[in-house]
């Protein structure tokens, strides 16, 4: 036997074995592709043998490259074979990464609450229910008849300028108070009537502590026979009483409201610094709580009810002002803020 045969027999089973362990002992795709391009690859060790073959007598190389091929082989077997077991593993790990419980208790909603004017809303619906009055609901966008004429405030008349609001094409408006309810009431249920509406209502206002260009009120109405301011106080205070669970001080102001007579505003001293003056109560002491006085008679009689025999009560109460009274909020912005942060506090 030739010498470089002898020498070719023997690398190519070097190489052959070599190769091969390192594909058993590959830990990564990455170091399996190194080994194939090392021995198989194009400038790798197995084609620099073949390159010299060549030089072999002719029966050599045939034995030779019988070798070779063998070797080659086994090499594209080993790598195939570890190849596979690496992309197996793979789809082993993503497949036990992506696993699901189905049956596990799903986390669900996060639960929720009341929004502080939703929950002093549904409890004076309560208390008014409990003496006897209809819960009414009206639109929010009013006819100026409603929201206006029939309350006794005419198109050239001062009041509107007190409530100016944003006007719709076609003449409607959004409400600027819940009033326009006591004329849907007084229109569709007749007297005697005992009936509340809250809601929301809308003022063309500038924003601050105080203010908002979107509120809420409760309006209250009452029409019977022989209806006094007395039966208005009672009620009102038995409100107060409920809302606040305990006695406030009160105090009755003359006030001007076109659809009633006498009218008033009723203040409540302010709960936030107990009278001693903050930014909601203007520094005042004093919360303006709501309007009330005697249903005017012509309100009563431009929705159909004779003033000779039936006469009432009627309020409306700022829905948004009670709750901050009630929870000591000293911004008005916090309520529609959209931060609930500071709606889990209630
Ligand atoms: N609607 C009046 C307002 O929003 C309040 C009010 C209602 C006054 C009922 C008297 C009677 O200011």
């Amino acid at each position: 036997m030739e010498n470089s045969a002898i020498m070719a027999d023997q690398s190519i089973q070097e190489l052959e074995s070599r190769s091969l362990a390192r594909v058993a002992s590959a830990g990564s795709p990455e170091e399996l592709e190194a080994v194939r391009v090392e021995a198989l690859g194009r400038k790798g060790a197995l084609a620099q043998i073949s390159k010299e073959m060549g030089k072999l007598a002719p029966e050599e190389r045939a034995r030779i490259g019988k070798l070779l091929n063998s070797a080659k082989q086994k090499l594209e077997e080993a790598l195939e074979s570890k190849k596979r077991h690496f992309a197996e593993a793979a789809l082993r790990a993503r497949l036990d990464a992506e696993w699901i419980d189905l049956t596990l208790p799903a986390p669900g909603p996060r639960r929720g609450h009341l929004h502080p004017i939703t929950r002093i809303q549904r409890e004076l619906e309560d208390l008014f229910v409990s003496l006897g009055f209809t819960v009414l609901d009206g639109p929010e966008v009013e006819t100026e008849y409603h929201n206006f004429d029939a309350l006794n405030i005419p198109a050239d008349h001062p009041a509107r300028d007190a409530q100016d609001t944003f006007w719709l094409d076609g003449g409607n408006l959004l409400r600027t108070h819940t009033s326009p309810v006591q004329v849907r009431g007084m229109e569709r249920l007749g007297p005697p009537l005992r009936m509340i509406a809250p809601g929301r209502t809308f003022r063309n206002e500038s924003v601050d502590a105080s203010h908002e260009h979107t509120f809420y009120q409760l309006e209250g109405m009452m029409i019977d026979r022989d209806v006094s301011v007395g039966h208005l106080i009672y009620f009102m205070k038995t409100m107060l009483t409920g809302v606040f669970q305990r006695e406030v001080t009160v105090r009755l102001r003359p006030g001007f409201f076109p659809f009633v007579e006498p009218g008033f505003e009723l203040d409540i001293q302010c709960l936030i610094c107990g009278g001693a003056g903050c930014p909601v109560c203007k520094q005042s002491g004093w919360v303006e709580q709501l309007g009330c006085g005697l249903v005017h008679p012509n309100v009563l009689r431009m929705s159909g009810i004779d003033p000779e025999e039936w006469n009432g009560f009627a309020f409306g109460l700022g829905l948004t002002r009670l709750a901050m009274m009630r929870y000591g909020i000293d911004d008005i912005r916090h309520l529609q803020g959209g931060d609930l942060r500071f709606l889990e506090q209630f």
